[in-house]
C-alpha cells in the first residue's frame, strides 16, 4: 500500500536550512516519491524557492498555514490566492499549535478550508484532543465539533468533488513521544471513516496521523484499519530519520 508522508518542518528549520536539506536530499527524495506520496511544508518564505526545486518531481510542496480573508486590510496575512500563484499545491490549516498559540477557531478553520478549495489548494485538516479533553473523556465530542463546522461550511459554498485529507493528531502526542494505544487509534480512525464518510458524500479524503511518529513506531501505527498516511513534525527535519520512516 502507498502511504502519505508529509512533513511538517514548522519553524524548526529557517529559510537557509529548509533549501540546503532540500538541495543536500534531492535525489534521495526524488527515490522516496516513486513509491509514496510526499508533502514537503517549510515556512512561508521557503515555499517559492522548494517549489522550483521540485518542479517536474512528484515531490509536493505545502504551506503550513494561510488567512481565513480572501484578500484586503490583513497586516501580515498570506492568502490562499498568493499560494495558489506560486504554485503550492498542499497547505496545512487548524494545526494544534496554530489552535492554541494563536487561538485559532473552528471558524477561523473552515474559511481557511474554503479558501484553500477556491484556489485548487488540497487541504491538509488537522483535528485532535487536547490532554484535558482525553481525561474528561470528550474526544469524540471536540472532534467532532472541529469537523462540523467544516462539514457545515462546505455544505454553505457548495463544495463537491474536492479531496481533503484529515490530519488526527492528538495535542498530547505533539512532541512529547507519547503516541496513543493501538486500541485508541482504531477505535478513533473508524469513528472518522464513517463520520466522514457520511458527512463528506461528494468528497474523497485520506485519514493521516500526526504525533511523534518515528522509525520506531511508524510500522505498528500502519496497522491501523483507515490510516493512510502520517504527519510528521520533529523526525521530519532530519533526513535519516524521515527517509527511515518512509
Ligand atoms: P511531531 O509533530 O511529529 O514532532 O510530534 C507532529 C505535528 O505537529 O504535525
Amino acid at each position: 500500500m502507498s502511504y502519505l508522508f508529509i512533513a511538517n518542518w514548522k519553524m524548526r528549520m529557517h529559510f537557509n536550512d529548509a533549501i540546503t536539506y532540500f538541495k543536500k536530499n534531492e535525489t534521495e527524495l526524488l527515490a522516496l516519491s516513486t513509491k509514496h506520496s510526499l508533502v514537503v511544508c517549510p515556512s512561508f518564505v521557503a515555499l517559492s524557492p522548494l517549489i522550483e526545486l521540485a518542479q517536474n518531481t512528484h515531490i509536493h510542496i505545502g504551506a503550513q498555514d494561510c488567512s481565513p480573508f480572501k484578500d484586503g486590510s490583513h497586516t501580515g496575512e498570506v492568502s490562499a490566492i498568493s499560494l495558489h500563484e506560486i504554485g503550492c499545491d498542499y497547505c496545512i490549516v487548524g494545526h494544534t499549535e496554530r489552535r492554541i498559540q494563536f487561538n485559532e477557531t473552528d471558524e477561523s478553520v473552515a474559511e481557511k478550508v474554503i479558501r484553500l478549495l477556491e484556489n485548487n489548494i488540497r487541504p491538509i485538516l488537522c483535528i485532535g484532543e487536547t490532554e484535558t479533553d482525553t481525561i474528561l473523556t470528550n474526544t469524540y465530542a471536540i472532534l467532532e465539533r472541529q469537523l462540523r463546522s467544516i462539514f457545515v461550511a462546505l455544505h454553505a459554498h457548495k463544495k463537491q468533488n474536492e479531496h481533503f485529507i484529515i490530519a488526527y493528531e492528538p495535542a498530547w502526542a505533539i512532541g512529547t513521544g507519547v503516541v496513543p494505544t493501538h486500541e485508541y487509534l482504531t477505535s478513533i480512525f473508524a469513528w472518522l471513516q464513517s463520520v466522514v464518510t457520511k458527512n463528506l458524500a461528494y468528497n474523497s479524503f485520506q485519514l493521516i496521523y500526526g504525533g511523534s511518529v518515528d522509525e520506531k513506531n511508524c510500522a505498528q501505527l500502519k496497522r491501523i484499519p483507515f490510516l493512510q498516511g502520517f504527519l510528521i513534525g520533529g523526525a521530519s527535519a532530519n533526513f535519516a530519520q524521515f527517509k527511515a520512516i518512509v
